[in-house]
């Protein structure tokens, strides 16, 4: 039974890589699980829970031994002196950013494997950490503002006046913009939310934000995430950042392109339009901060009273929750990574994931994994093509479609003139519900196609009814098949409505997930 060990991190971290609730997961999965003393403390899992939920509580030296190691920032060199040989440590480790920690794990003849580097694909979402943290960070980002701002976000009239509600712009509408533009609308707040993206103002929305469009066309990403905007973009943006500046009291910036420095958004003379008491949190700050003036890790007030964060440790902030959220990412990584669920880590590189975030195996460097592609936005389909024509379909020629439906109208009456009764008939039914269905379902928007579906399933009515005339028969090998009949397609229609009506909830406010 190999053991994993847990182990405490830096003084600036309040997370821990697993809970006492993950910890048991592990355990399932045929692990031995250690936990450092005091590494839960700082996020409110005492060690007498981790106790009870099976691990072991031991020494520093202890846990670092373990062959896997759990963590959530980069070790430190004498951290990394701790491990033992031939150890798996699986962290947030930045490998494309920090070749120098890449090259001191290789030397140290281990396996590392980074979290941050899940790819952006559905397979892999129960993993992405990043995304957890960051719709963490997002939600905390404005309860910080909030905590600075000396102003209510909702609205109120009360017998001492009328006060208006707070106004909040964030800038990039991605995980950690779609928590913030959640959580100010949820305390009542007017939103405004700008993405170069424009596929995402439908979920700036739904969440109770006002999308802002820059009329200018950008380029699509494959991968999932945002490509460098344009100059003409950027001027047109900068239009709308100095507008708003001037009418919002909280801006959040989260504008990301991966590899890249954050691009400035907020510009100080943008800030000296803002009212004083006006806040502003700068969630790139760590990547070279998108509004001017910000310092990663500060607050900083300026000469006209605007506070501006630079806070490089939002989900940190709110420990428990980040470390359930982590603890459960790690869990799913290290299931994938057990197939046998028998406490044996394996490495399978031809699974894009596990390949994806290796980082060093056995001593030998293996970053950068090759690119995967992320099918988050359609693809150029034919690259010769103007930009704006790549994602729609190839459209028929009118040639090619006339001759198409003379083709089939011909085929129907030659089926209709040769064949034996009762099939014209019953094949005529069948091409009118295909066109009818075509058109129908090709009006439905896509988010509702699969409770469409399910309620598709009322067709299996058809079957009841067939069923329930066959059930009287004299042979009670029909009667039997009658009354499966009768039984299956029952099932097929209540879990249809109660599909439907699980996923339409999820469209109303308060509904369940
Ligand atoms: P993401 O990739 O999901 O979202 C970034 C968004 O920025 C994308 O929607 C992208 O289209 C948008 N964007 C790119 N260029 C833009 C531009 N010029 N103008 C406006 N929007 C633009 O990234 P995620 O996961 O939401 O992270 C957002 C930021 O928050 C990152 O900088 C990340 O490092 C940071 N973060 C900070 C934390 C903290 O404690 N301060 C914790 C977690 C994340």
């Amino acid at each position: 039974m190999t053991q994993i060990g847990i182990v405490q991190e830096g003084p600036d971290e309040a997370r821990v890589a697993a809970t006492p609730a993950t910890v048991q997961t592990l355990q399932k999965l045929g692990y031995q699980v250690v936990v450092e003393e005091g590494a839960g403390e700082r996020s409110s899992y005492p060690d007498e829970e981790y106790r009870q939920a099976g691990a072991q509580v031991v020494s520093v030296t202890d846990a670092w031994a373990s062959p896997v190691v759990l963590k959530i920032n980069a070790p430190t060199d004498a951290e990394i002196a701790r491990l033992s040989d031939g150890a798996t440590l699986i962290a947030l480790l930045s490998p494309a950013l920090r070749p120098e920690l890449v090259e001191s794990l290789a030397q140290r003849g281990i396996t590392a494997l980074a979290l941050d580097a899940v790819p952006r694909i559905s397979r892999a979402q129960s993993m992405d950490v990043l995304s957890s943290m960051a719709n963490i960070a997002g939600y905390r980002a404005i309860v910080e503002a909030a905590h600075e701002f000396g102003r209510f976000f909702t609205g109120q009239v009360t017998a001492a006046g009328k006060v208006p509600p707070a106004k909040v712009l964030v800038a990039g509408a991605g995980v950690a913009g779609l928590a913030a533009i959640g959580a100010a609308s949820s305390l009542g707040a007017i939103v405004r939310a700008t993405d170069p993206r424009p596929e995402v103002a439908d979920q700036v929305s739904s969440i109770g934000g006002t999308y802002i469009p820059v009329d200018v066309e950008v380029e699509k990403s494959a991968d999932g995430y945002a490509k460098a905007t344009s100059a003409d973009y950027d001027r047109r943006a900068a239009e709308i950042y100095t507008e708003q500046a001037a009418d919002v009291d909280i801006i959040v910036t989260t504008a990301l392109i991966p590899g890249r420095a954050a691009p400035r958004l907020i510009t100080a003379s943008d800030i000296s339009l803002m009212k004083p008491g006006s806040v502003i949190v700068d969630m790139a700050a760590a990547q070279g901060g998108n509004v001017e003036g910000s310092v990663a890790g500060e607050r900083i007030v300026t000469d006209n009273g605007v506070i501006i964060l630079g806070y490089t440790d939002l989900a940190s902030r709110l420990a428990a929750q980040a470390s359930q959220l982590y603890g459960t990412n790690v869990a799913n990584l290290v299931a994938l990574l057990t197939p046998g669920k028998d406490g044996a880590l394996t490495l399978d590189f031809d699974d894009v994931v596990q390949r994806s975030v290796t980082v060093v195996r056995d001593g030998e460097v293996t970053w950068p994994p090759p690119p995967v592609q992320v099918a988050a936005a359609p693809t150029a389909s034919a690259p010769t093509q103007e930009p704006t024509a790549l994602a729609e379909p190839q459209k028929m020629s009118a040639g090619r479609r006339i001759g198409l439906i003379v083709v089939g109208i011909a085929a129907l009456f030659a089926v209709n003139a040769f064949a034996p009764d009762p099939l014209p008939q019953h094949f005529t039914v069948l091409m009118l519900s295909v066109v009818i269905g075509f058109y129908v379902i090709g009006k439905v928007h896509h988010a509702l196609h699969t409770p469409l579906m399910s309620v598709t399933n009322a067709i299996s009515g058809v079957i009841i009814v067939g069923a329930m005339l066959q059930i009287t028969d004299a042979n009670p090998v029909v009667q039997v098949i009658a009354a499966v009949a009768v039984l299956v397609a029952s099932i097929n229609i209540f879990g249809g409505f109660a599909v439907t009506r699980r996923m339409l909830s999820m469209f109303t406010k308060g509904g369940t997930q």
